[in-house]
C-alpha cells in the first residue's frame, strides 16, 4: 500500500497513479464510507483547510460530492463561478479586465488555500481537444498546492474511480469481470468524452476484460486506446473495441452505455469543428439505447452503469435506471453517484 507517495500530489489524470496508488485509494474510500455508516466523524482530517472548485461548466454530482465530503472533512470549499471572479485564461487568451492569467490565479489561491480543483470542457476552450487538460496542467505547473481534476476534455478521474470503486462493492474485485463501456444515444451532441476515457482506463489497469463499442466517428483519442492495450497486457485483463451494440453486451457484468460528441466536432487538428456532421452521425444511431432487452443479453448478475446526468428514453429505459434491486441484474447508477463522495474524500483526505 502506497500512502506517503501521494501527499501533495495533483490528480490531474489516473495515469499519473500506479495501479498500487490507486489501490490505496479505494481501500481509503472504502474505509470512509463504511465508518460514515456507522457514525464515525471525519472532521479533524482536514479541519480548517480550504478547497477551490472553479466551475466552467454545470455540475450536480461533482459540486455536492466535493462540498459535502469536504464539510464532512472538517473544511470548507469555495464555488468559484469563472464569470464572478476574472475568467483564468491561458497567455495569450487574455481580455482585459474581464480574464486573470492562469499563473496569477493559480499563485493567488496557492496562498490562501488547501486545494485548488477545476471543471472545464467543450464551449470554455471552443472544443480545442487537450486545450482545458492543458489549462489544469498550467494551473498544477504555477501552483504549490494540489490541483484537482473534476473533469475535463479528456480525464474524468473521480468519475473513474467511484466507477470502479462500485465494480469492486458489487462483485468484490475485478478479475474476470467483463467491462462493456458503450456509446448511447443523446439528442445532445455536446457531451465530453472523459467519462468513457477514463472508465475505460481504470478498468484495464485493474485487469477487468473490457470492451469499448460505439458506432464509427464516435472514436475517442488513440492515445488512450493505446494506454488501455498497455495496461491490459501489464494487467492480464482484455481490450477489444467493436461497433456492435447489442453484440459488446453479450454476458457483460457492467453495461455502461453512454453519450460522447463525435470526433468532427472538434477544432481541427483533431476535427473539423463541424456541429452538423457531428448531428448527422448522432441521427444515424437513434436505436443505441440501452433497454431490458439490452440487459437480458448481459450476465443474469450485471449492474447498469451511468455518470448522470443521462437522458431517459434516449440513453436509457426508464425501467433499467430504476431497477435498483433484484432478481436479476440491478441498476447500480446512484450507488455510483454515493461513491464520488466516497473517492474524492479519500484523495482529498490523501493529497491535502
Ligand atoms: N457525473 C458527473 O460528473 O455529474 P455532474 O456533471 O452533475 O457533476
Amino acid at each position: 500500500m502506497k500512502t506517503r507517495s501521494l501527499r501533495g500530489r495533483d490528480f490531474l489524470a489516473e495515469t499519473d497513479f500506479t495501479r498500487e496508488e490507486i489501490e490505496t485509494i479505494l481501500d481509503a474510500a472504502e474505509d470512509l464510507k463504511r465508518e460514515r455508516a456507522r457514525g464515525v466523524l471525519h472532521d479533524q482530517i482536514l479541519r480548517s483547510k480550504t478547497l477551490f472548485m472553479i466551475f466552467y461548466n454545470q455540475s450536480l454530482r461533482t459540486r455536492n460530492s466535493f462540498e459535502a465530503g469536504m464539510t464532512q472533512l472538517g473544511g470548507h470549499a469555495h464555488y468559484l463561478d469563472p464569470d464572478k471572479i476574472y475568467t483564468p485564461a491561458m497567455e495569450g487568451r487574455e481580455v482585459a479586465y474581464s480574464t486573470e492569467r492562469v499563473s496569477d490565479v493559480a499563485r493567488v489561491l496557492d496562498r490562501m488555500g488547501d486545494a485548488i480543483a477545476i471543471r472545464c470542457y467543450g464551449d470554455p476552450v471552443d472544443w480545442e481537444y487537450g486545450g482545458a487538460h492543458a489549462m489544469l496542467k498550467e494551473f498544477a505547473r504555477w501552483s504549490d498546492i494540489p490541483v484537482l481534476n473534476m473533469e475535463d476534455d479528456v480525464y474524468h478521474p473521480f468519475q473513474g474511480l467511484a466507477d470502479v470503486l462500485t465494480v469492486k462493492e458489487k462483485f468484490g474485485g475485478f478479475k474476470g469481470v467483463k467491462f462493456t463501456m458503450s456509446w448511447a444515444y443523446s439528442p445532445s451532441i455536446h457531451k465530453p468524452r472523459a467519462v468513457p476515457q477514463s472508465a475505460i482506463l481504470y478498468a484495464t489497469m485493474m485487469g477487468m476484460q473490457v470492451t469499448l463499442a460505439h458506432p464509427k466517428g464516435m472514436e475517442l483519442d488513440p492515445a488512450i486506446l493505446a494506454q488501455c492495450e498497455q495496461y491490459a497486457a501489464t494487467a492480464g485483463g482484455s481490450f477489444k473495441i467493436s461497433n456492435d451494440f447489442n453484440a459488446a453486451m453479450e454476458g457483460a457484468h457492467v453495461v455502461y452505455p453512454k453519450a460522447w460528441c463525435a470526433t468532427p466536432i472538434f477544432q481541427p487538428p483533431v476535427g473539423e469543428h463541424d456541429t452538423k456532421k457531428t448531428q448527422a452521425i448522432f441521427d444515424q444511431h437513434k436505436d443505441w439505447i440501452c433497454t431490458t432487452d439490452t440487459m437480458a443479453r448481459a450476465d443474469k448478475n450485471a449492474i447498469y452503469l451511468h455518470c448522470l446526468p443521462c437522458d431517459r428514453g434516449y440513453e436509457v429505459a426508464n425501467d433499467v435506471i430504476d431497477k435498483t434491486s433484484g432478481p436479476g441484474w440491478t441498476s447500480a447508477a446512484f450507488d455510483e453517484a454515493e461513491n464520488r463522495l466516497h473517492v474524492q474524500k479519500a484523495v482529498m483526505s490523501l493529497v491535502m
